[in-house]
């Protein structure tokens, strides 16, 4: 079944800043945090991987890759010429929900430089809101192609800001930067294979742009194993629970965008299966537990789940009393689903000795 993506299209610059600036339970969101907490963390315990690792940012091998090469207009008005409406509409809903999380990631990273004096952390912050800065930049021209462009300081004053505990802005970057290496490779490699499908230009920048994302990630798992509190005891039930809160928001998002899965050859369940199983096999480089993804009930949970996020989309279009009382309806359903799927069994795994991982998918 297709579901059209929204409602709402982006027809227009107001739009699309609207797009940007909403809070859903799905859309990306802008976090703050208790910033002292993050001045009292240590790194000491991966001191070595922890230089070599600010050495590798430090020599900066995207600097010149976020520009536009010759032939991007080209491709660019040759694809778009074969674009279907529902395309162009899922093409633009893609950019404005990745650009608002690389944009989120860059607002928080540089707050958090901002208000600590720990070097260790400040440092890692400069880089990492150097690279998503450039990652927003690099998607904001292509909104602007379309005259679509966000604008990014109204943005930030206006978004609603999550408060997150340090230690859960630790597991939700962490793995929403392994999650964002693991969904831009599939997509470069499924593209790499059949370079007919790909409907965009941008697509050929993703392998480089990854391997940003793949390293922001490996920052995290050093501070996380450099303070291996944080991987046992009642923390691995927090590890569970942004595990099943991050894929199961990528599974419901997904599918809001059949159209732009099926464009590429892919179909959403299946890339998002794919992404799972990257993300999986990463996260053994600091989690000793992982989602198992193939047991059957966690397959049917997660497609429960996007069932009633179905539903409870139809409620809020019918809107009024009805359409809201089932609107609480389906929440409620939600929630009894989504802890359904908390306690399917997980599996549990050896932590890798190494905590440096090389991205080789
Ligand atoms: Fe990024
Ligand atoms: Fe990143």
């Amino acid at each position: 079944m297709n579901t059209p993506a929204h409602t709402h299209t982006i027809d227009s610059r107001d739009d699309a800043n609207e797009r940007a600036r909403q809070s859903t339970m799905l859309s990306p969101r802008f976090y703050t945090t208790d910033f002292d907490a993050f001045d009292r963390i240590s790194v000491e315990g991966m001191r070595s991987q922890w230089d070599a690792m600010m050495q590798e940012y430090e020599g900066d091998n995207n600097h010149d890759h976020f520009q536009r090469d010759e032939a991007f207009q080209d491709e660019l008005s040759a694809a778009m010429a074969k674009w279907s409406p529902e395309l162009r509409q899922e093409l633009f809903d893609f950019f404005v929900s990745s650009l608002t999380s690389e944009f989120s990631g860059c607002i928080l990273y540089n707050e958090i430089r901002k208000k600590i004096e720990n070097p260790d952390i400040q440092q890692l912050m400069t880089f990492m809101a150097r690279d998503e800065s450039r990652h927003a930049g690099f998607i904001n021209q292509s909104l602007r192609d379309f005259g679509l462009n966000i604008d990014l300081g109204e943005l930030k004053r206006n978004k609603h800001y999550t408060y997150f505990k340090p230690k859960y802005i630790i597991y939700a970057t962490y793995l929403s930067e392994k999650i964002g290496y693991a969904r831009y490779i599939t997509i470069y490699r499924q593209l790499e294979r059949h370079p007919e499908l790909r409907f965009h230009p941008i697509f050929r920048w993703f392998e480089r742009w990854c391997n940003d994302e793949f390293r922001h990630g490996e920052s995290f798992a050093l501070i996380m194993r450099a303070n291996p509190d944080l991987l046992r005891g009642m923390n691995l039930w927090l590890i569970r629970f942004f595990l099943l809160a991050v894929y199961a928001t990528m599974y419901v998002r997904d599918h809001q965008r059949p159209i732009l899965h099926n464009a590429m050859g892919l179909e959403a369940a299946a890339y998002d299966y794919e992404v799972f199983r990257i993300t999986n096999t990463i996260t053994e480089q600091v989690f000793p537990i992982a989602l198992d993804i193939d047991h059957p009930e966690f397959r049917s949970g997660l497609e429960h789940l996007l069932q009633i996020a179905r539903a409870h989309e139809a409620a809020k279009d019918r809107g009024g009393l009805v359409g809201n009382l089932q609107r609480a309806w389906h929440a409620g359903r939600a929630l009894v689903a989504f802890t359904r799927l908390y306690f399917v069994p997980v599996k549990t795994q050896a932590v890798l000795a190494e905590p440096r991982l090389r991205p080789t998918w």
